[in-house]
């Protein structure tokens, strides 16, 4: 037998659905990730901000690593920002990494060492916005507090049947109006962690498992069979494509890095010098760090996804004459291979440094 539910159908009731998806979520959901230990702020707060953008199973090693590293808040607002970008290097969105010694730093001195305890609270630090704040804030201080991350914009508007892509403002007002209207009175701790583990394990972008869900039964999106249309997509623009050369100079079994600018792409990190793609690669470098070349040859372009464009990088393998080791730009410096190895390296750089071979190093003057 079918049951017929109307377009109009009246919405479920707020407790029902968080009744349903606490008690789902006791039962299936996760109570064993690292950051679930204890409600340590500290913890918790890196976790969620490790967890922008990043899936769990990426984060962990990063996660133990750098507790291991910085093991609280004091130690983490006294390390240098560069010890803290090397413990991130290839997690990504470097920004966060920034904000977080930044928010470090306040909580340390501005605060006296005293956590925020309420989604406010939290959202007046750096790179801690709504969502963001309200997790930490629930799952450490188990505080009354709606969280809509991307995971969660999903579950929503499949539920209610928002149409619209989420990142337009209309759409996401919407849907803080949702979450904060869901919110139960009690069980914050699961029902929070619910919504992200029905998100992240159930209510998948593609393929979601309905039979599994708890609360399929009023699932607007599965009513109508929309899910793949749920939420809205969006608007597509083709991302622009930026093309580089990045030179790996080398040089007695060493390589010259050179210190990003603070804005933009890899602000602040150690990278491979950047030259045009058009550019005379031999006579460039040679002007620009003061030192002469032996031996250059090119390596294939690859390409390199950020959010808002694409970067093809052509790589140049470039053997430096003996000479004077010092090199004429103050931002640049000669690295033993192992030592550039352990700096705050971009994803790409840290993948063709770790693909030269001993040979490169160890050019055969014959
Ligand atoms: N994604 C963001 N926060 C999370 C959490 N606390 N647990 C699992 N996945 C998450």
């Amino acid at each position: 037998m079918t049951t017929l539910l109307s377009n109009d159908a009246a919405p479920a009731p707020a407790a029902d659905f968080a009744d349903r998806l606490v008690a789902w979520q006791r039962v299936h959901g996760r109570h064993d990730l690292p950051w679930q230990r204890d409600r340590d702020p500290y913890r918790v707060w890196l976790s969620e901000i490790m967890l922008q953008q990043t899936q769990v199973s990426a984060v962990i090693p990063y996660y133990e690593r750098f507790l291991a590293r910085f093991p609280d808040v004091r130690a983490l607002a006294d390390a240098p920002l560069d010890d803290v970008l090397a413990a991130w290097s290839g997690l990504g969105y470097y920004a966060r990494a920034r904000n977080l010694h930044a928010a470090a730093r306040v909580i340390a001195h501005d605060l006296g060492g005293r956590f925020p305890e309420t989604a406010d609270g939290w959202a007046a630090l750096p790179g801690v916005g709504r969502s963001t704040a309200a997790a930490v804030a629930v799952f450490s201080f188990g505080v009354r507090a709606a969280i809509l991350d991307g995971n969660v914009k999903r579950v929503l508007a499949r539920w209610r049947g928002v149409d619209g892509w989420p990142g337009l403002p209309a759409v996401e007002r919407t849907l803080w109006t949702l979450a904060e209207a869901l919110l139960p009175r009690g069980d914050f701790d699961p029902y929070t962690q619910g919504l992200m583990d029905l998100g992240s394990g159930l209510c998948t972008r593609s393929r979601p498992r309905c039979d599994a869900c708890p609360v399929r039964d009023d699932c607007v999106a599965r009513r109508d069979g929309r899910t793949s249309e749920l939420p809205a997509a969006r608007p597509r623009k083709t991302a622009p494509e930026r093309a580089i050369a990045l030179v790996i100079l080398l040089r007695e079994g060493r390589v010259l890095l050179e210190r990003r600018p603070p804005a933009g792409i890899w602000g602040g990190l150690w990278s491979l010098p950047e030259v045009e793609t058009d550019a005379d690669v031999r006579a460039t470098c040679e002007r620009r760090f003061g030192i002469a070349i032996e031996s250059l040859h090119p390596g294939e372009a690859f390409r390199h996804g950020f959010t808002h464009f694409t970067l093809s990088i052509r790589p140049w393998i470039v053997q430096v004459a003996d000479g004077s080791r010092a090199v004429s730009e103050p931002a640049a410096e000669w690295f033993e291979l192992r030592d550039a190895l352990a700096a705050g390296l971009p994803k790409p750089v840290r993948t063709l440094l770790s693909g030269i071979a001993v040979e490169d190093l160890l050019v055969d003057r014959s």
